[in-house]
């Protein structure tokens, strides 16, 4: 491992499913690492640059075309594959952090779980994509499937995925929390239901312990 490797920044996803608060606690999350003078790319996915923008658009937009579960989760990945490069990979090598809403868990969850894809084709295109690459911290915003989809409802216009029914989500919950006993290193499970200040605490403690074990 070369220093600058040694040394780079850390890489923190957030991860959810409907409505359960990830724009409110990203905003926190950034603004609370910032007070502790820490450099941070604030991205997203699918996006975080302008050609990545551009597949979310074709992946979110409603179409009567029905949109087949192997060519969603081709975007997703040509999306990251150029956010990686452009925008991840040069922050953490110069030190700098990156926070980005959603990376491959949300493909796990969401082709995998929701979709119903084989897990073993989604890794094949992990690997293709990113190596060994993987996230340093997952924070997983959980709370019950109906009061999240309340929330993301109450929002207004839908996007494609936000149309699909409870079951689809209910097996996006599922195939998270799966993720978050496998990989129990890189998941801090965050129960997203109770009040924001209890959320809010509990995301400032995780962020205290990553700081900590960086002597910061
Ligand atoms: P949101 O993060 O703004 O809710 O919207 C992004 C949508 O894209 C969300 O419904 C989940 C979906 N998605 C996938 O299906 N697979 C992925 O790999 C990612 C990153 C997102």
């Amino acid at each position: 491992m070369t220093a600058a490797k040694q040394h780079r920044g850390l890489f923190i996803t957030v991860e959810g499913g409907e409505g359960v608060g990830k724009s409110t606690n990203l905003q926190f999350i950034a603004d609370y690492l910032r007070s502790r003078g820490i450099e941070l790319v604030q991205t997203r996915e699918p996006g975080g640059t302008p050609l990545a923008e551009q597949i979310r658009e074709l992946l979110l937009e409603t179409r009567d075309e029905t949109v087949f579960p192997l060519a969603e989760l081709l975007l997703v990945f040509a999306a990251r594959a150029q956010h990686l490069q452009e925008v991840i990979m040069p922050a953490l090598e110069q030190g700098v952090w990156v926070l980005s809403d959603r990376f491959t868990d949300a493909t796990y969850a969401y082709q995998g779980g929701g979709r119903r894809l084989d897990l073993g084709q989604i890794a094949s295109l992990e690997a293709l994509v990113q190596g060994e690459f993987r996230p340093d911290i997952t924070l997983l915003l959980d709370m019950p499937v109906a009061e999240g989809m309340a929330r993301a409802g109450a929002r207004g216009e839908l996007d494609r995925f936000e149309r699909e029914q409870l079951a689809f989500f209910e097996r996006v919950r599922g195939a998270y929390l799966a993720r978050a006993r496998r990989y129990p290193d890189q998941y801090r499970l965050v129960d997203a239901s109770t009040p924001l200040v209890d959320v809010q605490l509990r995301i400032e403690a995780v962020l205290d312990g990553l700081l900590a074990g960086r002597g910061l």
